[in-house]
């Protein structure tokens, strides 16, 4: 199994992340952190727990940060609305939250585990996991792999070059990217390969029951929303995809590259810069000499839509069984 802890930002693709890391039995899920990012730290707390709720999922559940470390706060309400969760009803919270703060709980639980065993899954702003580092050192030499949603290497969805979770907090992105681990980016350009197409919706809606219902509407909103802002035939899973490599870490093919975030840029702040080692095509000299590349980062390229596909149908099913008992 593989220990995860998940730090997210709930938001529609979210959840489906909670769901699959809950529902999967290769996932040892340790716990739920939730950061500013879709909505206010109110709203997306709020939605994790309600998650959690209506998908019989039973971790502990940390608050975090609520702002990001140096820019002003951006929301997505035109994709995940004024809850930031909208379409589905929120039950209420089942349980109460981890009394930790998320940065203390992930420096707590990586810190009590074998080192080398604990991995990070941020997929919302890097905020909570550029805290814990600092923080805390330690974690850095002791986390397994960092496996993030966020970047891009073609084009972004805050600006042409943008993805919003680096977008928001880019001196967080930074600095998760400047640290000595394995990062895995999982940017735009896979996660737009994971749409919830309408085979696969079909598919959950046909396992009946209050998860299959609760993910249908997710996707009806998110899905209006994404054919409305970016003309999208069906939304993608853009969360669901880190969780998916850590069941099935051939999922999708990936290339190592050094990824920096621009900071300063009028038109390009937020830009994961992307230097493939040796993509064909797609190698560009270092830039500045004296700039050290370190291409450590293993970006995800390809996708395998079918085992994605039914990674989220399996999970949904287990989740729905569990409920029943
Ligand atoms: O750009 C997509 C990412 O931003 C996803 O993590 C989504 O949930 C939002 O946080
Ligand atoms: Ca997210």
């Amino acid at each position: 199994m593989e220990k995860v802890i998940l730090d997210c930002d709930p938001g529609h693709d979210d959840a489906i992340a909670i769901m699959l890391a809950a529902g999967n039995p290769a996932i040892d899920l340790l716990g739920i952190t939730t950061v500013a990012g879709n909505q206010t730290i109110e709203k997306v707390t709020r939605n994790a727990l309600s998650v959690c709720a209506a998908a019989g999922i039973h971790v502990p559940v940390a608050r975090g940060a609520s702002a990001p470390l140096v820019a002003s706060q951006v929301v997505a309400e035109d994709i995940h609305g004024a809850t930031g969760l909208d379409g589905p009803a929120l039950p209420e919270p089942a349980f109460a939250l981890d009394p930790r703060h998320a940065v203390d709980f992930i420096i707590d639980t990586v810190m009590a585990h074998e080192s080398n065993t604990v991995n990070l899954v941020p997929v919302g702003p890097l905020t909570n996991i550029a805290l814990a580092m600092r923080k805390e050192p330690r974690i850095i030499e002791r986390v397994k792999s960092v496996v993030l949603m966020g970047g891009a290497h073609t084009r972004g969805n805050m600006t042409p070059h943008a993805e919003f979770n680096i977008y928001v907090d880019p001196e967080a992105a930074e600095a998760a990217f400047r640290a000595d681990w394995n990062v895995t980016m999982v940017g735009l350009d896979l996660t737009h390969q994971a749409l919830a197409s309408a085979e696969l919706q079909a598919r959950v809606r046909a396992i009946g029951g209050p998860v299959s219902e609760f993910v249908g509407a997710v996707w009806d909103f998110v899905g209006a929303a994404y054919r409305e802002v970016y003309e999208f035939e069906a939304p993608p899973v853009h969360d669901a995809c880190c969780v998916a490599a850590l069941i099935d870490p051939t999922i999708f093919t990936t290339a190592m590259a050094d990824v920096r975030v621009e900071l300063r840029g009028e038109w390009t702040r937020g830009t994961t810069v992307v230097n493939f080692r040796d993509v064909p095509g797609m190698h560009h000299s270092s830039g500045s000499a004296e700039r050290q590349t370190d291409f450590r980062t293993a970006v995800a390229l390809q996708l395998d839509q079918q085992r994605f596909a039914d990674q989220v149908v399996d999970a949904v099913e287990r989740l729905t069984a569990n409920l029943a008992k």
